[in-house]
């Protein structure tokens, strides 16, 4: 059995812009999945899929990919998943130049689906992993990355970026502008999330900024001003030093970015009422800044506060069904366990 985990993240800033080739930082946290993988002697591919799930919501399914799992979520979401999963044992086939093989797949995450934490791209960078290393392959962390953004990509019929699947890969905070993914040296910034217990969906959101954006020029120059605030706030990370905690001044800057960039989503039409009672929950206790993170349209929230007030003024906020603390990942897709497989079956332990 090979194992391997990647990390969720958090957008400080950018996402949607990031789709028309504005930049972007996420940063990974400190929720991870984790997929393994077994390989079998037929082709066939079998998933089950465990605790996909923070509290009041979990996905339990076991059978084929075409089968039809009894879950208490969505499911087009479940479907999404199974697609993900799917698009990575494809990638994970082309790399190993094999087809003749099968697997017996099992994710398990504490990242929430569809909630803007980034967890179908760290399932499909860490199936990637898992299935390459099952055929004895070992790809860098780069290269997994990219195929991974090539399988969101599928999933997503064209309506993709590179940011999630980039940060998920490498860890820590990176910054993404198109094609060109660089990693951060950032400061490990005092991430609160804030869940509403739902989701969105990425595709319809995409879309809809999509239109707006082709339909009024002030939407075309709110994705474009929202390119701006992320340049500024790089240029306020670039001062920091990253072995030092943030100071008061740079996280009260951070914060009214990051308050900006979520008045410009909100523009845009991806916030909802749950995620704007939480931002405004997270600022009145204290928060540096607030915003919505991912795709939006129900799901996470993400605030910087280095105090416990956030989280506490999270808990008593209505719609507000789970607040943790996120902390930075330093480490991106990583392998837990292996054992690989040569194509004739025979195992090699790693
Ligand atoms: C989704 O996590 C982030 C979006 O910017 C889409 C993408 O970058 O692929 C909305």
């Amino acid at each position: 059995m090979t194992v391997s985990s990647a990390p969720g993240k958090v957008y400080l800033f950018g996402e949607h812009a990031v789709v028309y080739g504005e930049p972007a930082v996420p940063c990974a946290i400190e929720r991870r999945a984790t997929v393994s993988v077994e390989p079998r002697e037929d082709d066939r591919i079998r998933v089950e899929a465990r605790d996909l799930s923070l509290d009041g919501f979990t996905v339990e399914y076991s059978g084929a990919t075409d089968g039809h799992p009894d879950v208490n979520v969505p499911t087009p979401l479940v479907e999404a998943a199974m697609g993900y999963i799917d698009a990575a044992v494809e990638q994970a086939l082309d790399a190993a130049d094999s087809r003749e093989v099968g697997f017996d797949i099992t994710v398990e995450s504490d990242i929430p689906l569809g909630a803007g934490l980034g967890s179908s791209a760290a399932v499909v960078v860490a199936g990637i992993d898992a299935a390459t290393r099952a055929l004895g392959v070992d790809l860098d962390a780069e290269e997994i990355a990219d195929r991974a953004y090539r399988a969101e990509y599928e999933v997503q019929d064209g309506q993709a970026s590179r940011a999630d699947t980039f940060c998920s890969a490498m860890g820590g905070a990176v910054r993404v502008e198109g094609d060109d993914c660089r990693t951060l040296d950032a400061p490990n910034l005092p991430f609160v999330v804030g869940f509403d217990g739902g989701a969105g969906d990425t595709g319809a959101l995409v879309a809809g900024v999509r239109e707006l954006k082709e339909r009024y020029e002030f939407a075309a120059d709110t994705v474009e001003t929202i390119g701006d605030i992320v340049r500024e706030g790089e240029r306020l990370l670039a001062d920091a030093d990253p072995a030092d905690a943030p100071d008061d001044e740079l996280l009260a800057e951070l914060g009214n970015l990051m308050d900006f960039n979520h008045g410009l989503l909100e523009a845009l039409g991806v916030s909802s009422r749950s995620l704007d009672n939480m931002v405004w929950g997270a600022r009145m206790a204290g928060a540096d800044g607030a915003k919505l993170t991912g795709a939006g349209g129900g799901g996470c929230i993400v605030a910087l506060d280095p105090t416990p007030e956030t989280e506490t003024g999270l808990r008593f906020t209505p719609g507000c069904e789970d607040v943790f603390r996120a902390e930075l990942a330093t480490e991106g897709v990583r392998v837990e366990a292996e054992r690989a497989v040569d194509f004739r079956g025979e195992r090699e332990d790693a």
